[in-house]
């Protein structure tokens, strides 16, 4: 068989919890540098993250792989207030919850991912790293 029709694994999202980011807000972006409906992946935060701004111009972040089978959402499209998986289409809302699936009538209660608090402040958008919370 032809190796390179082998996909790749599955990328890893970091535990936050093995890190030693300490508790607090930190900036991970410049407000100016993201407009409305794009979408950008954070790799020096706690753990990786997709960062966007919706349609109403809030700043929202989510782990950065899909949790259906790993896509990242950083390469997916803006959606409304949500992010859209490049892969399969879900939508992610900024509470971690899939909350439509195109081609399904029924989203499994599975489909869930974590979300992180954000904020923008002095002209950088900052993310808010609690141990406690992840
Ligand atoms: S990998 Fe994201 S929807 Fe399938």
């Amino acid at each position: 068989m032809d190796e390179k029709l082998i996909a790749p694994e599955l990328p890893v999202q970091k535990d936050p919890l093995s890190t030693d980011f300490e508790k607090g807000w930190h900036k991970v972006f410049s407000c100016e540098d993201l407009e409305v409906n794009k979408a950008i992946s954070i790799d020096d935060f706690a753990t990786q993250i997709v960062v966007w701004r919706g349609a109403d111009g809030i700043v929202r972040a989510l782990d950065l792989f899909c949790k259906h089978m790993g896509a990242s959402l950083a390469c997916g499209e803006v959606d409304g207030n949500g992010i859209r998986c490049p892969f399969h289409a879900w939508r992610w809302n900024d509470e971690g919850n899939c909350d439509d699936i195109g081609y399904a009538n029924k989203i499994p209660p599975k489909a869930k991912t974590r979300s992180w608090k954000v904020k923008e402040e002095d002209g950088s958008i900052m993310v808010w790293y609690d141990p406690e919370e992840v």
